[in-house]
Formats: C-alpha cells, sequence, structure tokens
C-alpha cells in the first residue's frame, strides 16, 4: 500500500486516496472565491474547466465528501505555498493600491528607465525565457512570477505571510484531516533580499537561480514552519527539490531528522539524467551508476540521518518506459517490468506516479 499520485497544475493541488484495492486520484484547486473544488484527476485540467465544473459546489461538501471517501487510508495533498494564482484574494488586494496592507505579501518594484526606456526591476528570466516580473499599469509597478505571470511568488520574508500560509494552508487542511504534505518547489521560498541582476552585460534576461533556490533563509524558514505546525500534528512530509545538485550537504540540509525540516524529499537526477523534459538522450551507464550512488546514499546511516524517495517518473518528467525503457509492443512490459524491480532495490520511500502502475 504505497501509492500516491502527484500533479501540479497551474492554480491547483493534486491529491490521491491510497487504499487497499486502488487509488482514487483527484485535483483540488481554489476558485476565484477561494472555495476549494475536488475533481477527478481525468478531467481536462484546464483552469476555466475545472472552476466552471464545480465552483457550486460549497467547501465543506468537499471536506465532507473527502472525509467520508471509504477507500482511503492515507492522504498527503500537494502543498503550493512558493506563490498563489493571480486571482487568489491575496494577489487581488495587494495589486489594489500601493498602500494595501497586504502590497509587501508579494514582491512589487518599480520599473528601471534606460534613456526613457521602461525595464523590469531586474533581468531575472521566467521559465518562459521572458523577464520573470509583469508590469501593472495601474500602479505603475512590477510583480515578480518565476514560474508564471498568474503564479505569482509570495514574499516569505514578510512574516506575516508566513503565518497566514501556515495558517489558512497548512493548519487549515492538517485539521481537516490530511496526513501531510508534498511541498512543491520547496527550495524556492528565501529569496536574496535586494533581488541582484544576473551578471550579465546586455539587456537579456537570464535565470537567477542562485538568488532564489536555497536562498540565504530557507532553511530557517522551513524549520519555522516545522516548529509552528508540522510538529504539532502526525505528518508526512516530503519536498519537491526540482534542480538538480550533487552537494549531498544540500540534501542533508532538507532532510537530515536532527534539522526538523522536511521528512524526505523528491530529488530530481535520476528522472532527469537521460532526459531534456520529455526528449530521451542518449544513454550514459557512468552517468547513471554515479546518480543512483548519489540517490542511495541520501538515506544511507553513513552519510547522516535524512531520508530519501525513489520514482522514475513524475509530472515534469513522464513515461519512464518511454525514457528508460523501449516501450514498442514487443518489449514494453518487459522494460515496465524490469524498471519496477529496479526501483524497488533502491533505499528510499517508494512513489508511483498515477498510471505508472498500469504498464
Ligand atoms: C491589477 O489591478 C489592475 C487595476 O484594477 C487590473 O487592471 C489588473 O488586471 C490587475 N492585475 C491582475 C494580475 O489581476
Ligand atoms: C542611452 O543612449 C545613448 C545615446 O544613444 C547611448 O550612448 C547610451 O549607451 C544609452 N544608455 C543606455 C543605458 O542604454
Ligand atoms: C529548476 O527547476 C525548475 C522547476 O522544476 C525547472 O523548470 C528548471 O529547469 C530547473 N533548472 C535547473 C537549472 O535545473
Ligand atoms: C555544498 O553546499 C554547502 C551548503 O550550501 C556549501 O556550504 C558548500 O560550499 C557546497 N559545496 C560545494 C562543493 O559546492
Ligand atoms: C558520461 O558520464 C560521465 C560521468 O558523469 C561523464 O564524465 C562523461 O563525459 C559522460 N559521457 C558522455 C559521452 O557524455
Amino acid at each position: 500500500m504505497l501509492l500516491l499520485v502527484l500533479l501540479i497544475g497551474s492554480h491547483g493541488m493534486a491529491i490521491a486516496v491510497t487504499s487497499k484495492s486502488g487509488s482514487m486520484p483527484l485535483y483540488l484547486v481554489e476558485n476565484s472565491h477561494r472555495q476549494t473544488i475536488l475533481v477527478p484527476i481525468k478531467l481536462p485540467i484546464s483552469k476555466l474547466a475545472v472552476h466552471e465544473k464545480t465552483a457550486h459546489l460549497p467547501l465543506a461538501h468537499k471536506i465532507e465528501r473527502l472525509s467520508l471517501m471509504p477507500v482511503a487510508e492515507n492522504c498527503i495533498f500537494d502543498l503550493v505555498i512558493d506563490h498563489t494564482s493571480d486571482d487568489h484574494p491575496w494577489f487581488q488586494e495587494s495589486n489594489s493600491s500601493k498602500t494595501n496592507p497586504k502590497r509587501d505579501w508579494y514582491f512589487w518594484r518599480p520599473p528601471q528607465y534606460k534613456n526613457g526606456t521602461r525595464y523590469p526591476p531586474n533581468n531575472w528570466a521566467g521559465y518562459n525565457g521572458e523577464s520573470a516580473w509583469t508590469y501593472d499599469e495601474h500602479t505603475g509597478e512590477y510583480y515578480l512570477g518565476i514560474f508564471s505571470p498568474v503564479q505569482i511568488d509570495l514574499n516569505w520574508e514578510n512574516a506575516d505571510v508566513r503565518n497566514a500560509i501556515y495558517q489558512d494552508a497548512l493548519r487549515f487542511w492538517l485539521d481537516a484531516g490530511i496526513d501531510g504534505f508534498r511541498i512543491d518547489v520547496v527550495s524556492y521560498y528565501s529569496k536574496t533580499p535586494e533581488l541582484p541582476n544576473f551578471p550579465a552585460d546586455d539587456d537579456g534576461f537570464y535565470p537567477g537561480i542562485q538568488f532564489y533556490v536555497n536562498g540565504p533563509h530557507e532553511h530557517q524558514y522551513l524549520q519555522e514552519m516545522n516548529r509552528k505546525v508540522l510538529s504539532q500534528y502526525e505528518t508526512l512530509t516530503v519536498g519537491e527539490y526540482a534542480n538538480s545538485t550533487t552537494n549531498m550537504t544540500i540534501m542533508q540540509d532538507y532532510v537530515g531528522a536532527h534539522r526538523r525540516e522536511l521528512n524526505t524529499i523528491f530529488y530530481f537526477n535520476m528522472v532527469a539524467v537521460f532526459r531534456n523534459g520529455y526528449e530521451p538522450l542518449a544513454f550514459n551507464l557512468s552517468a547513471w551508476r554515479e546518480t543512483i550512488a548519489f540517490n542511495d546514499a541520501i538515506g544511507d546511516p553513513a552519510t547522516g540521518d535524512g531520508w530519501n524517495t525513489v520514482f522514475l517518473e513524475n509530472h515534469d518528467l513522464p513515461r519512464s518506459v518511454s525514457s528508460f525503457g523501449d516501450e514498442t509492443a514487443e518489449y514494453r512490459a518487459q522494460s515496465a517490468k524490469l524498471l519496477s524491480m529496479f526501483i524497488s532495490t533502491m533505499s528510499g520511500t517508494l512513489f508511483l506516479y498515477q498510471g505508472q502502475e498500469l504498464v
């Protein structure tokens, strides 16, 4: 009994209910009225489609349905607390004026002007390759959305923001009976306060990863979150460490039991080593061995008191059979069985992505 399903939509969270008899994947989103919506994962996950289909159902009804699900044994939710959607009430307030009390809940900065031309406050690129900043005509300032202009970075430096997250997101769901969280992009919360430019001589936009992944207060915030909330419940937490690293200290800082931050982590090297997104890259045995050894070492008592997860595919990097095996009719089943056997020999808590168990 170890099925967990994870998936992120641009505005929502996904959960899976696990059971002895099978899994019941559900998708959870928050609509513009701050109602939380639960829908089967098979539905199209476009924001509008989901909102329109279920927006009329009140939140209490969803939670009641959740607690009544007969097959549920344990259930963890995806917890998206790095950013909110643009139609979240917090952002709508923040966006309403420069003097709104929630203005500082996000990163708002004035433009820079060079020879009369308006430029964003710094040269960080978002994941679309354009500026990570979006200009708001109404207040004449830019806001920061590293993942997307509608996924707007929360300002974790502000203690009111952190406390609101702990109360409205963590305690809310833990009090409703959820057993823990898969914590989205867990390494992105602390930004270098000055939001410095990526060093470059031109006017281009560059990923400013060194200024917002493993930032200066990252571990302080995770320890605070654990102390103020998680330690008061019986929970399982899995952080999504989306960016690859071969620095063991970085991993242990997140999962070392003595650190009191996270129980375990989704470390991406193994799923990412031979692919560029959906594109398989050439197989390289020594690179594969190195990444497996690192993965196993994360939970090895000889390394520290941390614990790791094991998985071969996720929402960003799906279809392990196609990437690591042979998807033709002749070898698909053999490939899937081989990969299943392989991951079950590794050290860590095994996670199967929705659909993987069907191959
Ligand atoms: C922010 O507010 C302005 C003025 O009301 C509005 O035009 C704009 O669409 C808002 N931005 C977002 C992202 O909601
Ligand atoms: C402003 O324009 C002048 C004259 O065209 C040019 O020499 C200078 O490099 C420009 N400065 C910037 C910051 O683009
Ligand atoms: C960092 O993680 C993000 C989110 O998964 C991903 O889009 C990006 O490509 C990663 N960057 C690097 C340098 O690994
Ligand atoms: C590994 O990460 C730690 C903690 O961030 C850092 O102090 C150390 O310099 C890093 N080591 C290397 C070789 O980059
Ligand atoms: C294979 O991986 C090893 C170890 O990471 C690396 O040194 C080597 O350059 C790679 N070979 C190729 C052909 O990419």
